[in-house]
């Protein structure tokens, strides 16, 4: 494993501008908005490639928030570099994913326990069987807490991080094989990077949690419009902000 220097290949950032604690969303705009909109005094950080990371405070807890891009190579760079290089102990993923099987419904919380995939990311590890990528269990039980205290709705389980948001088969999303595949073993979404953020956590001894907001359903091909978007994103920051604010920073 090398340590990359500071800055990285994709990271600008001094070491100590990066907080030990750090929220990522897929998309670099909606970093800049949850920075804007939810943390205090926050300071860019981070421009390489239109990456926008910011560094602020949540009730008092440094946070930075960073977006990972889309994919598990794309978060496998960003969430390798930030453990690895500026020795962050916490990554909270934020994000969007397709809801697999009746249990979870449009606009609910999915807290991902395991993250099941189809990328080969694993094979780097060398290891004799199949490796189940698992979230930290101090930052999901406080997620759940959170989510127990705001009466939002929300599921633990089983994602799937696929490689495929467009298949051969029917155009965009491989919606039944995914359901009939992966649904019958109670996988409740699909989404495209928790797994390789589970996996470097693991490798590194740090700690991760992907939490996703259903902005699509496979079984029933219903999908958020903007307005609802908006409502269930707030839900979501508010649940891994409130997480990222009382995890131990340095752990
Ligand atoms: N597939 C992959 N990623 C996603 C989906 C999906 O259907 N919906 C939201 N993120």
């Amino acid at each position: 494993m090398i340590v990359p220097a500071i800055p990285t290949p994709h990271i600008e950032a001094e070491k100590d501008a990066v907080a030990k604690t750090v929220l990522m969303p897929g998309d670099p705009k909606r970093a800049e908005f949850i920075a804007k909109t939810f943390l205090t005094a926050p300071v860019l950080i981070n421009d390489i490639r239109g990456v926008h990371g910011y560094t602020g405070t949540y009730q008092g807890a440094p946070v930075s928030v960073m977006a990972s891009g889309m994919g598990m190579p794309s978060m496998g760079i960003y969430s390798y570099e930030l453990y690895a290089a500026y020795d962050v102990r916490n990554i909270i993923r934020v994000g969007t994913a397709g809801g697999l099987c009746e249990r979870v419904r449009l606009r609910e919380l999915v807290i991902a326990q395991g993250a099941c995939t189809d990328s080969n990311y694993a094979s780097q590890y060398h290891l004799n069987g199949t490796f189940a990528p698992i979230a930290d269990y101090g930052l999901l039980s406080k997620a759940v807490a959170v989510a127990e205290n705001h009466q939002f709705k929300y599921c633990v389980g089983n994602v799937l991080s696929t490689d495929m948001f467009y298949t051969d088969n029917d155009g965009r999303l491989d919606s039944e094989t995914s359901v009939n595949m992966w649904g019958k073993m109670g996988v409740l979404a699909v989404e495209m990077e928790a797994a390789a953020l589970y996996m470097n956590a693991a490798r590194f001894g740090r700690r991760a949690l992907a939490v996703c907001t259903i902005s699509d359903h496979l079984m029933t091909g219903e999908a958020l419009d903007a307005l609802s978007r908006e409502r269930t994103f707030t839900d979501m920051m508010t649940l891994a902000l409130e997480t990222a604010a009382a995890v131990n920073h340095d752990a």
